[in-house]
């Protein structure tokens, strides 16, 4: 895979070695996107790690599918028990990503996708520091505009929206820029590929809001949160 991917994953209830979570090639998801997706920090201090805002992560795992009728098969306690067992069976001390996902499995050439239809969970962990390797980035705006949620839910963070993302930083890629900038159907700012958008300006942070197509981040919440406690004003307006 490329990715320095821990020795234990979990798979449909269970930790298991890697090389024994496997899916067949008529997987669904493979086929159409239907794969549902969390990325989650974990930060080691020297002593214990801790999981980002990991209730919230939950919380919009099971939304994202809900939008699609696909559904998450385990309570929310068995897959946070799931989350933070995965980094203590493979005894994480280092800062890391963990992406729990679950995504339509055998189910045919088929569209219509309905609560019945079988899904699979899966959880694996690897070490991750920033996301990118320099302090300050360039970003430009790419030509491709986000989708919006006249043709798919923005809010779903689904494995087949990514095809955006990852066609709007191939462009940003090949013009020069670190990162994409993507513009809303409207032409106001939305989001980058993977990562909610502030500007700061004048002492105030300023963000687009969630009509402008961009993910309620949770880092985003943060953001808002930490600022308005450290009495920054927030705006969240159309950029
Ligand atoms: C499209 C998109 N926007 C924003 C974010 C940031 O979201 P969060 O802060 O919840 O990780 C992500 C992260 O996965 C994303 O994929």
């Amino acid at each position: 895979m490329g990715l320095p991917l821990s020795k234990y994953v979990w798979f449909d209830g269970k930790f298991v070695t890697l090389d024994k979570a496997n899916v067949p090639i008529t997987t669904h998801a493979i086929h159409y996107g239907t794969s549902v997706f969390e990325g989650i920090r974990a930060y080691w201090n020297e002593k214990n790690l801790f999981v980002f805002r990991l209730d919230e992560h939950i919380k919009r795992f099971r939304k994202s599918g809900q939008f699609y009728n696909i559904s998450l098969n385990f309570s929310d306690k068995i897959i946070s028990d799931a989350i933070i067992g995965i980094c203590k069976k493979n005894k994480i001390k280092k800062s890391c990503y963990i992406r729990p996902f679950y995504f339509v499995g055998d189910y045919g050439i088929n569209l219509h996708v309905t609560e019945k239809a079988p899904t699979n969970v899966a959880i694996f962990t690897f070490p991750f520091g920033d996301l990118f390797n320099k302090n300050g980035i360039t970003a430009g705006v790419v030509s491709w505009r986000k989708f919006s949620d006249m043709s798919t839910p923005p809010q779903a963070k689904m494995g087949g929206n990514y095809l955006n993302s990852i066609i709007a930083t191939q462009e940003a890629k090949r013009n020069g820029f670190d990162e994409a900038i993507l513009l809303d159907h409207n032409g106001n700012v939305s989001e980058a590929p993977g990562e909610n958008i502030f500007i700061v300006r004048e002492g105030q942070l300023i963000t687009p809001p969630l009509s402008s197509s961009a993910l309620n981040g949770i880092t985003r919440d943060a953001i808002i949160k930490i600022a308005r406690d450290l009495d920054i004003a927030v705006t969240e307006t159309e950029i």
